[in-house]
């Protein structure tokens, strides 16, 4: 079933946590000089129009980038910076109205010696990744199961890899799924880093995800959240987090200046962080 559209979400309190932490560790990577390879494997669309009638329904972007934008010419923690002005580059005008995704950021930052592949199954989005961007010798798009391509492109030949996990959650047994793929893939690609973004919902459902993971014996699981503890009641979605399998060390300070920031400034100080391993070492 293939029925969400990230853009009437584009922007919220999740992908402002979502694409700074994800670019914390994608630089802390990039400390090293040796090549990455980099999978979007539930990408969307890449960049999200908040003029576009699913984003003003219910205007989500009020938030998250809406509540922020106002603060980017302050001084603030790299990631945060790094954020602010890949959005002032797709917005020559001033505005924020084109939201950079995660595609956009991981092909922002790529490297020459770096490789991304971006993956979605959905017609309309995965047209829009065409939209956006040109395939090349480093950049492939690729209109398939996510769930297929981490166990075709994975071990990658760098050898250092980041998984981008970002799925739609439509489905109960979503959560399952994830955490039994990343499990089988890390049996394979031990050394890769996996990012899994996940919402806190009143279900909480995140609680299997975890448990899936533990039991797999994986390693090093930092786990990073915001519950922004009812400042949006409008929304069902109270939080999200984020999992770090083998999070670049080189990353953990500027992840936790990164959540501060966002806490501070979006909740003005309100919202329940949290960030320690689900697994250590
Ligand atoms: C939450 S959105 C991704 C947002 C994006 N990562 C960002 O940060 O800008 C999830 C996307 O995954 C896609 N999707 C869902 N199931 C998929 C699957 N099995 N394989 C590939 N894409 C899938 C959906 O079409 C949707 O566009």
């Amino acid at each position: 079933m293939l029925s969400y559209q990230h853009s009437y979400h584009a922007g919220n309190h999740a992908d402002v946590l979502k694409h700074i932490i994800l670019g914390e560790v994608v630089a802390g990577m990039q400390k090293k000089e040796t090549p990455i390879f980099l999978l979007d494997a539930f990408a969307s669309r890449g960049i999200y129009d908040l003029n576009s009638p699913e984003a003003q329904k219910n205007r989500e972007f009020e938030t998250g980038i809406a509540r922020l934008w106002a603060l980017r010419n302050d001084p603030h923690p790299l990631g945060v910076a790094r954020w602010f002005k890949l959005i002032e580059q797709k917005n020559s005008d001033g505005d924020f109205s084109h939201l950079p995704g995660s595609t956009a950021l991981l092909a922002a930052m790529m490297r020459p010696q770096d490789r991304l592949a971006a993956c979605d199954l959905h017609p309309q989005e995965f047209e829009g990744l065409q939209a956006s961007f040109k395939s090349s010798r480093n950049l492939a798009l690729h209109k398939r199961d996510a769930f297929e391509a981490m166990k075709a492109l994975l071990p990658p030949k760098e050898k250092r890899g980041m998984v981008f996990l970002d799925p739609s959650y439509e489905e109960k047994g979503e959560y399952r799924k994830l955490a039994t793929a990343v499990a089988k893939v890390y049996s394979r690609f031990a050394g890769g880093v996996y990012v899994v973004w996940y919402p806190l919902l009143p279900a909480a459902n995140h609680n299997e995800l975890f448990a899936v993971l533990r039991r797999a014996g994986i390693r090093k699981i930092l786990r990073i959240e915001l519950d922004c503890h009812g400042a949006f009641p409008q929304m069902q979605m109270q939080g999200s987090g984020m999992l770090i399998v083998n999070p670049p060390w080189a990353a953990e300070d500027a992840m936790k200046a990164s959540l501060h920031w966002i806490n501070t400034h979006l909740l003005s100080g309100k919202g329940k962080t949290h960030f320690g391993w689900l697994v250590p070492e």
